[in-house]
């Protein structure tokens, strides 16, 4: 996978510098790819406590005498496997940065990824974790992980609704400079 590192002072990367990533890519001497590789390291972190909280949660709640029916129970196995799947392939597809926000530091992937899993779902990551949300709170025959599962994609669904645009508009300002590019030659 081949990647564009934006040229420095851009209409685009000064933009984002303002506004996005300015304190991150400071502390790490101005190297935004150092900023991103450290905020990748973060959320990575965060998301390992995030599943710990998760299933200790979990385990303090009731179970239901139907989730424990092994049709049902065995049932999160090609769930969490499907929701794995997504998560570990979209993470291979992006690369470390293309999967941690890169695009806020004006690291941009050379064109979108269209290769699995991206042919099957636009979000494969939030719909992968998600998944496997649901399996666990399954597998333990635990409703209120169904509940929470059903809260987290709620919040999957916001967060995309600002990552989204913002993404296609950085990604539609760098074609505009290819273009510009072009005609100039
Ligand atoms: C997605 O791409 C993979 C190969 O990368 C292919 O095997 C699969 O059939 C494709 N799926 C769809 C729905 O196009």
């Amino acid at each position: 996978m081949a990647w564009e590192f934006v040229e420095k002072k851009t209409p685009i990367d000064a933009w984002i510098t303002e506004y996005h990533n300015k304190l991150i890519t400071k502390l790490f001497g101005g190297n935004s790819l150092y900023g991103c590789y450290a905020l990748a390291v973060t959320i990575f972190s965060l998301g390992i406590i995030r599943d710990h909280i998760y299933n200790e949660a979990l385990m303090a709640q009731p179970t239901h005498p139907l989730l424990l029916n092994p049709l049902i129970k065995y049932a999160s196995i090609p769930i969490f496997l499907t929701g794995n799947t997504l998560v570990l392939s979209s993470m291979w597809a992006l690369g470390v940065t293309g999967t941690y926000l890169g695009d806020y530091f004006g690291i941009l992937m050379d064109a979108p990824v269209t290769s699995f899993p991206f042919n099957v779902t636009d979000a494969p990551m939030y719909h992968g974790s998600t998944l496997s949300f649901l399996a666990a709170a399954i597998w333990k025959g635990k409703p209120a992980g169904i509940l929470l599962t059903v809260f987290v994609a709620v919040m999957y669904k916001i967060a995309r609704g600002y990552e989204d645009p913002f993404t296609g508009m950085i990604y539609a300002k760098r074609e505009e400079k290819r273009q510009g590019g072009k005609k100039a030659l």
